[in-house]
């Protein structure tokens, strides 16, 4: 699978590898981030979590068109500091793309500008006309990611999560 290097005003979004295990690891293993996703994500967090899911993640790419970003700041050192995973044949209730950021970012308008980028990928370059996303039903700010980027809902669907319900949403 070629994944794009997508750029926007604050981050650059690289295709994710295994030397970003160690960061992943450090940010992702948070209860704050992983209460709000499906329970098909493990707590408490393996030690190994983030290796785990980077070998699955490339070895399923390699036969599915899977892209999966990490979130590096343009001023920061280069560390992996999110994710953004689209898989646009999916049809699985909980949707076509899944993202997290490391805490300390957090409500800068970071996610929102990741996600446009993907959108533009999505739209632009890839001709897709609309694809799933969903969130936890009490997951404000994942949803203001969506409004922000012309999500609209759609409808609900049951799968469980760690922390309540979950929305369904189609893309621009
Ligand atoms: C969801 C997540 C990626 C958002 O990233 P982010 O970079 O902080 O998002 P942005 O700053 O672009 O936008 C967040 C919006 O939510 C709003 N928000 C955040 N928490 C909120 C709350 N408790 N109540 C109301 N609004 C809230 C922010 O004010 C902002 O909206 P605004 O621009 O209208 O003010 C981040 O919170 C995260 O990683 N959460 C844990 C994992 C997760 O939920 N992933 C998504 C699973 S579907």
């Amino acid at each position: 699978m070629n994944v794009p290097v997508l750029q926007t005003p604050r981050l650059i979004l690289r295709p994710l590898s295994l030397d970003d295990a160690p960061a992943i690891q450090r940010h992702f293993n948070n209860w704050n981030i992983i209460q709000n996703l499906a329970t098909v994500v493990p707590w408490p967090y393996p030690d190994d979590g983030a290796e785990t899911f980077i070998r699955l993640e490339l070895q399923a790419a390699a036969t599915a068109e899977i892209y999966n970003w990490v979130l590096v700041l343009r001023s920061g050192d280069g560390e992996a500091i999110g994710n953004i995973r689209f898989r646009p044949g999916s049809d699985a209730p909980k949707g076509n793309r899944g993202f997290w950021l490391a805490e300390p970012y957090w409500n800068k308008g970071l996610m929102t500008e990741a996600v446009a980028a993907v959108n533009d990928f999505a739209f632009t370059t890839l001709g897709i006309e609309s694809f799933y996303v969903c969130n936890a039903a009490s997951n404000t700010a994942s949803r203001r990611v969506k409004q922000k980027t012309g999500a609209e809902f759609v409808d609900h669907v049951e799968i469980p999560h760690h922390n309540g319900q979950s929305k369904r949403k189609n893309g621009k």
